[in-house]
């Protein structure tokens, strides 16, 4: 590591420590803020040292847990080792970490599951106190002081402004050419808030460098460690599947004129399926194709090489360990091709209505009456979180949905009579698609809709259960929503009595 390289500024040389020493100065009952996005972009050195003093805590019987807020998911590095030590009280605002996950689940850490989009509002409200300390990673610091993100920008600005003390790391694996890549723009505090003038997804509005306080910075790391960046599963036939009848899709709404020939920008979910989707844009007919969107995926990277995407809008990335060395080896190709800004700006409600975004997000189950669960295994243990899917589901011009009919080895219908946590009404979801079809569910009333969802989009071996239950519904008087609320969770309870939603 070479630290002339990528920190140029002589005062902030002097900061330069181990992570050990810098991790000294983060307490018990700290609210510290972490830079961090989908795998991409989080401090990897001090986490570490902290978690060490952590359990060094513990096992002299001394209290030491801290509260954490990020952009999102983190890593094994960050949330996967303040986990392992039962280090973390509080955690918001997305997790896909399973040692994290275990302890949201058991209660030993307080989870805020929200939407991505509302992070720093919900901070600046004042609801969760001041930030002790913030820990950014960066890709350089310029000689003027001024900071250079690395992979992801999400809340950075708002915890560099925050925090009364900053940690930075500068991690020498993150391509330094991420230079320029960046637009950082800050919504107004007061209100009205200003009009946020983004009019296509390439417009920049902002600066490509943060800014800090030089006097709170009380340390600075190097570093030189990958991001997460967790492979896909290739996509098989059901991603496949599904992709083909969104393309059919969206190749309708286009020939009818209710997507204008140059296209909408694109917003895509995590995931494999939404990044299998991707992958089949990327072999489609659609040409000129752009997103403004919160991560970039492997399928987008592909687009923007061959031409078919003009330019990405996100925040962070969310890359393979194949499509990361790529990206990083030919990011030259790349520069002007990726916008990276704020959470707050990628998730804009403002900014996504404006545009008229097509959003595809992946769901865990769908109700045949048409509301979306994102979050929740059998209504209780949470998965990850609602992401950013709420932000683009609410805004967008198109709202599709998508799910393998079938989990767990064909033992969980994704389908299923009434959703056993509600994340997305049904007022705001225009389409779902599974591999067997997609129901066009604009404008359609409740017992529409359940006629379309199972026809169309169910596995046919749950379709038959799935008639039953919804005759019930209709048998049972006169209802708009014709539920039949004894049976309405019984496949969620069969499946945990039983391990099979499928009756035996
Ligand atoms: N019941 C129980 N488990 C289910 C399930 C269901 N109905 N549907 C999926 N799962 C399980 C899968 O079996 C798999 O489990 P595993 O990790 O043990 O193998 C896991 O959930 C992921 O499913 P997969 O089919 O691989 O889908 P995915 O990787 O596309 O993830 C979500 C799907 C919904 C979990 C993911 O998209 C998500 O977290 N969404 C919420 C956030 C979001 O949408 N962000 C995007 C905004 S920009």
């Amino acid at each position: 590591m070479n630290q002339d390289k990528r920190i140029h500024h002589t005062g902030l040389q002097r900061k330069i420590c181990s992570a050990e020493d810098a991790a000294q100065w983060i307490k018990h009952g700290d609210l510290v803020g972490v830079s961090g996005f989908t795998g991409s972009g989080y401090p990897k050195a001090v986490p570490g040292a902290l978690a060490q003093r952590i359990k060094e805590s513990h096992n002299k019987g001394e209290e030491f847990k801290i509260k954490v807020l990020t952009g999102a998911s983190t890593g094994p590095q960050m949330d996967g080792v303040l986990a392992e030590v039962n280090g973390v009280s509080y955690r918001s605002s997305f997790n896909t970490d399973p040692k994290m996950r275990e302890r949201i689940n058991n209660g030993d850490t307080t989870y805020f599951d929200m939407h991505l989009g509302q992070v720093a509002p919900f901070y600046r409200s004042g609801a969760i106190g001041d930030m002790d300390v913030a820990i950014i990673e960066l890709s350089s610091v310029r000689a003027d002081g001024t900071l250079i993100a690395s992979s992801a920008v999400g809340n950075n600005q708002l915890w560099l402004n925050s925090a009364k003390k900053v940690i930075l790391e500068v991690n020498s694996w993150q391509p330094e050419e991420l230079d320029g890549m960046h637009d950082i723009w800050e919504v107004s505090t007061n209100y009205p808030q200003d009009i946020i003038p983004i009019r296509t997804p390439s417009d920049r509005i902002g600066v490509d460098y943060m800014t800090v306080d030089l006097e709170k910075v009380v340390a600075i790391v190097e570093t030189d460690m990958s991001d997460r960046n967790t492979p896909f599963s290739p996509p098989d036939d059901n991603a496949r599947m599904i992709a083909g009848h969104l393309m059919e899709f969206l190749k309708d709404e286009k020939k009818k004129g209710r997507i204008p020939e140059k296209f909408l920008p694109l917003q895509s979910g995590v995931g494999n399926v939404a990044n299998a989707v991707m992958e089949a844009l990327s072999q489609g007919d659609f040409e000129n194709l752009t997103a403004y969107t919160e991560v970039i995926q492997d399928g987008m990277l592909a687009m923007l090489e061959s031409g078919k995407m003009s330019v990405a809008s996100a925040t962070s990335f969310s890359l393979s360990p194949e499509k990361v060395q790529y990206f990083n080896d030919n990011i030259s190709k790349f520069r002007d091709k990726i916008i990276l800004r704020p959470q707050e700006i990628s998730n804009h409600p403002e900014v996504i209505r404006r545009l008229g975004c097509i959003a595809m997000n992946a769901a865990i189950e769908i109700d045949i009456f048409g509301n979306v669960n994102s979050t929740h295994i059998m209504g209780t243990r949470m998965m990850n979180g609602i992401g950013g899917s709420g932000d683009f589901a609410r805004n967008s011009k198109l709202t599709i949905f998508m799910t393998p009919s079938l989990a767990k080895n064909g033992a969980i219908s994704a389908i299923v009579p009434m959703v056993s946590r509600v994340d997305h009404a049904s007022m705001d979801i225009h389409a779902v698609v599974t591999e067997y079809g997609l129901a066009d569910l604009r404008g359609l009333a409740p017992k529409q809709r359940a006629e379309l969802l199972i026809e169309k989009c169910a596995h046919p071996n749950f379709r038959p259960l799935l008639r039953e239950y919804f005759k019930k519904g209709l048998d049972n008087g006169s209802m708009y929503t014709p539920h039949y609320l004894k049976e309405a969770l019984s496949w969620h309870e069969r499946f945990v009595a039983t391990g099979s939603m499928l009756p035996k």
